[in-house]
């Protein structure tokens, strides 16, 4: 899952190209490069390591044309290396490719024995290769694209230009996002609209197979079977300030920071204020917000629920499948989308297959919507990217509304996901009189509260600052939680695992002493995640087992709480709240550990090492 960026226009090339990919570097980051068009020739220069690396080699150059491509890479096929870095030139095609090309070993083999010399270890230059050999046959760069594209089989979205024609890209894509920017006397292709949303926000999204034609700043866009089509232009609604740090050391502290605001957001829309009930927003395929009766004929089917999702989205679905079940009563499955969509799975008719994704784009959940679907089911998307291949996807949409997140490891995704998972389940529940309206306001009510009971446990930013200056020493993390705040267990390892490169396992509270209990001694630190709730005196015996071992404990509980404060080295105090929102006052506290470890670690918080924010790719 690379990052890919082509710009024709009167702007300075390697500037629009370069601040784009800068947008687009979460995608990867390994090594980066460009193509510019300058005298008669595509000038590529390429760096291992980070965008500032590529920086460097290109502070001082200077280009005479009008048109370039870029790209950010994170490795699939060949180690991270400047030969391995696009852009890849081959005769006269210069070409870049975000994906995974399967069936490259056959094509290798093939321009081999043709007598074609690879330079590279990547399967994306023996696309360039292959472009290549249909333009020395006389072909212009549309017609030899056109030809390979049958070759290919995998993901891709591939933009290549020809020195043949110096005013031309064309712009390719099956499975990763690709999306057309149509500017004032300018044109872009990118990723991700994030990387020209500077530059405009008319955009058009590609679909797989199509085939776009950029020649100066006139475009043709053709379908599948080769015949030229018109799309739709989409007006994004995406603010440049968004996607800036706006004085934060890191994206990532400045996404935990915003989640107050931005879980308020997300339940803006789904709130009658009036009358306290849940008024789900849910969209349909044409942007419009479905009947009120239509959505509750058509939920009032559903009998089985399937979560699918991957990483932290996954971790809210986990944290779902409590909620729905124990508001509606509708049995709810959750499973990692990369093996959903092998497992040929039974969805019995009047399932719902609820999909959560902040990018929209992640490959394995992606492919479990369509697997879904084939299959009839009716879809439900969560996603934060409007427009996304997911939410374009799905059947009914909803929203996390976090606005841009940047920082690799999710954060606000997850909380505003989590909230809006809340009024999903708040309002299935009173839809089959789980829920009464009694029940229905006080569950509201705590809902409203939550972004400033958010906002208080920020506060532990600073003790984090603090204590990770001794944590950092300690051999392994363990993250205890049981019920809905186990999947808060898991989150808070996977967190520091990110970020931090340290061991860490999220465990449900009562099955440790099934075998993580051997682990614990006075080099463990052992989070417990135990607010009051119906299990909080469960989870305080598997407390108690922990101490009788010398684990170093931090616990987690509601407001002042004297007893879970002597069992533990240090404890957290989370305002008083719902059992189902606990979780998310307990995540908080369980990111500002992960994020002050791996600073204090000197550690690129953004951008942590082999990780990528969309993984197009399965
Ligand atoms: C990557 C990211 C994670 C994210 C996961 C799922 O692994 O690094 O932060 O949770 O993908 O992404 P999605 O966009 O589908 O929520």
């Amino acid at each position: 899952m690379c990052g890919i960026i082509g710009y024709y226009g009167n702007k300075v090339v390697k500037d629009v190209l370069f601040d784009g990919l800068k947008k687009l570097e979460y995608r990867g980051y390994d090594s980066a490069g460009v193509a510019i068009y300058d005298k008669d020739q595509y000038r590529v220069i390429r760096a291992r390591g980070k965008l500032n690396h590529l920086k460097e080699r290109l502070d001082g150059e200077n280009f005479s044309g009008k048109i370039g491509i870029g790209h950010t890479r994170w490795a699939t096929h060949g180690i991270p290396s400047e030969t391995n870095a696009h852009p890849h030139q081959v005769g006269k095609i210069s070409l870049v490719h975000n994906g995974i090309i399967e069936n490259y070993q056959e094509i290798k083999e093939t321009l081999v024995r043709g007598g074609a010399k690879i330079s590279s270890e990547t399967d994306s230059e023996l696309i360039a290769h292959l472009i290549s050999q249909e333009v020395e046959q006389g072909h212009d760069l549309k017609k030899a694209v056109d030809q390979i594209i049958p070759k290919l089989e995998g993901a891709y979205s591939i933009v290549a230009t020809s020195l043949d024609e110096p005013d031309t890209m064309i712009a390719f894509k099956n499975g990763p996002p690709m999306v057309l920017g149509l500017g004032k006397e300018e044109i872009f292709v990118a990723s991700d609209a994030q990387a020209i949303i500077h530059h405009t926000n008319k955009v058009i999204f590609l679909e797989d197979l199509e085939v776009v034609k950029i020649q100066g700043t006139n475009y043709e866009i053709f379908s599948a079977n080769g015949f030229p089509i018109e799309k739709n232009i989409h007006t994004l609604n995406m603010s440049p300030e968004a996607i800036e740090k706006q004085g934060y050391k890191h994206f990532m502290k400045k996404e935990i920071y915003e989640q107050p605001r931005v879980v308020a957001n997300a339940m803006r829309d789904h709130i009658d204020l009036e009358t306290l009930k849940v008024a789900l927003e849910v969209l349909n395929s044409e942007d419009q917000i479905i009947a009120a009766e239509d959505l509750k004929e058509d939920l009032a089917k559903v009998q089985r629920i399937f979560i699918v999702a991957c990483g932290t989205s996954y971790y809210a679905g986990l944290y779902g499948e409590y909620l729905i079940e124990n508001m509606a009563r509708i049995p709810v499955e959750v499973e990692f989308a990369s093996e959903f969509r092998y497992r040929h799975p039974v969805i019995p008719e009047n399932s719902l297959v609820l999909v959560i994704s902040q990018s929209g784009e992640t490959a394995d959940t992606l492919a479990s919507l369509r697997m879904a679907k084939e299959q009839g089911a009716k879809i439900l998307s969560i996603c934060n990217v409007d427009k996304s291949s997911i939410d374009r996807e799905a059947y009914y949409r909803l929203f996390m509304r976090a606005d841009v997140e940047i920082g690799v490891a999710s954060t606000k995704a997850l909380t505003t996901t989590m909230t809006v998972l809340n009024l999903f389940a708040i309002y299935l529940g009173t839809s089959r009189e789980q829920i009464n309206s009694e029940q229905e306001k006080h569950l509201v009510r705590s809902l409203q509260a939550l972004p400033s009971e958010m906002e208080k446990v920020l506060a532990y930013d600073s003790f984090f600052e603090d204590a990770a200056k001794s944590l950092k020493d300690f051999r392994g993390f363990l993250y205890l939680g049981r019920g809905a705040n186990y999947p808060v267990a898991m989150e808070g390892a996977l967190k520091l695992k990110e970020l931090a490169y340290m061991h860490a396992e999220g465990y449900a509270a009562g099955e440790m002493k099934h075998g993580p209990i051997a682990l614990i001694d006075d080099r463990m630190v052992v989070v417990v995640v135990a607010p009051s709730d119906s299990v909080y005196e469960k989870t305080l015996s598997n407390l108690e087992e922990v101490r009788a071992r010398g684990g170093h404990i931090i616990a987690i509980g509601t407001e002042k709480n004297e007893k879970l404060k002597n069992l533990s080295k240090h404890y957290l105090a989370i305002p008083k709240s719902t059992w189902n929102l606990n979780p998310i006052l307990s995540v908080i506290p369980l990111q500002l550990m992960a994020y002050h470890l791996a600073d204090n670690l000197g550690l690129d918080v953004d951008q942590p090492r082999n990780l990528a924010k969309s993984v197009t790719v399965e």
